[in-house]
């Protein structure tokens, strides 16, 4: 099997943050690949690392058998790469956005008008190439971005937050269209996300990241297997102590976790168990006030893995980020 990126102990540090804190993988060719974090993680980071627009502070790097280290401009023949912040020349059409970028790769002027309309068709764009790009959806822009990130054939796309602020039904286009370059166009795919749906529906692997570092790496359906049965959420008014205490003692318990109000529970068939709950609720005063019983999700195993919510960290990094500009930074 031949690998398409490796990444050894890589590091990335800023004056204050560790962005990159001793991240390591391998992604053989032809997979798809995710990494899945809150804002803030390090997911764009690492992608700007592969793709040598920054350099690491320490650690290894290659993607498609070149270091980062080594010949940028090999490498970078070899890669597409759709960037997190939209970058299309609204006044432009959507094919001359595509000609424009063309133009850096040496292709001879037939080989771009033919790879062009490829790409275009590949997207479902071709209908729409001559109209200027101002006028398209939020959608039509992204497959643009995308069908623009494969204009010189590249061995390895990268796609940093690809359904970023698009509607569901939009995503599930765009999902469409990723699956499609992967599986029929064989290209190896990295992308970057927020969304769990998007990883656990995307990718055959997906690293989970938290704050620099990877915390659990394999199949979305193994990390889900890892947390074994059902989940059972309790929301709880007022102490919870006294419950806790005595679930602890459940030995068909196989996990608890609490944050914010909430009490999440593993457990074998979770839907027979929820009596002896609310018995034991009962039992030691505890006012519950909503159970909700589901299969474990990613958003689960991120909250098992790192303690705390995808949702939650993206909070705090929010009013950080409201915090720094209100100090009017720059
Ligand atoms: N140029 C930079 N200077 C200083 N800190 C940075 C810079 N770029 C990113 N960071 C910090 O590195 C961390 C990781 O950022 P990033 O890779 O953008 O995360 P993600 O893409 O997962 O949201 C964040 O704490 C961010 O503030
Ligand atoms: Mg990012």
């Amino acid at each position: 099997m031949k690998i398409a990126i490796k990444v050894e102990n890589l590091v990335k540090c800023y004056e204050k943050t560790v962005a990159v804190d001793h991240v390591s993988f391998a992604i053989p060719e032809g997979e798809l690949f995710g990494l899945l974090g809150p804002n803030g993680a390090g997911k764009t980071t690492i992608i700007n690392i592969l793709a040598t627009l920054i350099r690491p502070t320490s650690g290894y790097a290659e993607v498609a058998g070149i270091s980062v280290a080594g010949d940028r401009d090999a490498l970078r023949r070899r890669i597409g790469i759709v960037f997190q912040e939209p970058a299309l020349d609204v006044k432009l059409t959507g094919r001359e956005n595509l000609q424009f970028h063309a133009m850096m790769y040496s292709l001879s002027k037939p080989e771009r008008k033919q790879r062009i309309a490829h790409v275009l068709e590949l997207v479902d764009l071709l209908d729409k190439a001559d109209l200027l790009v101002e006028k398209y959806s939020g959608g039509m822009k992204r497959r643009l971005e995308i069908a623009r990130g494969l204009v010189q054939h590249p061995k390895v796309l990268f796609l940093d937050e690809p359904t970023l602020g698009l509607d569901s039904q939009t995503r599930r286009h765009i999902w469409d269209y990723i699956r499609k370059l992967n599986k029929e166009k064989r290209v190896t795919i990295i992308l970057t996300t927020h969304y769990m749906d998007e990883a656990d529906y995307l990718c055959d692997r997906v690293a989970i990241i938290d704050k620099g570092r990877i915390v659990a790496m394999d199949t979305p359906t193994h990390l889900k297997d890892v947390l074994g049965g059902d989940m059972v959420h309790l929301e709880i008014s007022g102490g919870d102590e006294p419950l806790v205490d005595v679930l602890r003692n459940a030995d068909w318990i196989t996990a608890i976790k609490r944050h914010d109000g909430q009490l999440s529970l593993t457990m074998e068939q979770g839907d027979k168990r929820i009596p002896e709950l609310m018995c034991a609720a009962m039992q030691t005063g505890t006012q519950v006030l909503s159970v909700n019983l589901r299969k474990p999700s990613l958003e689960d195993v991120f909250l098992h893995f790192t303690g705390s919510t995808i949702r939650e960290e993206e909070l705090v990094h929010e009013s950080q980020f409201h915090f720094v500009h209100g100090r009017g930074r720059r």
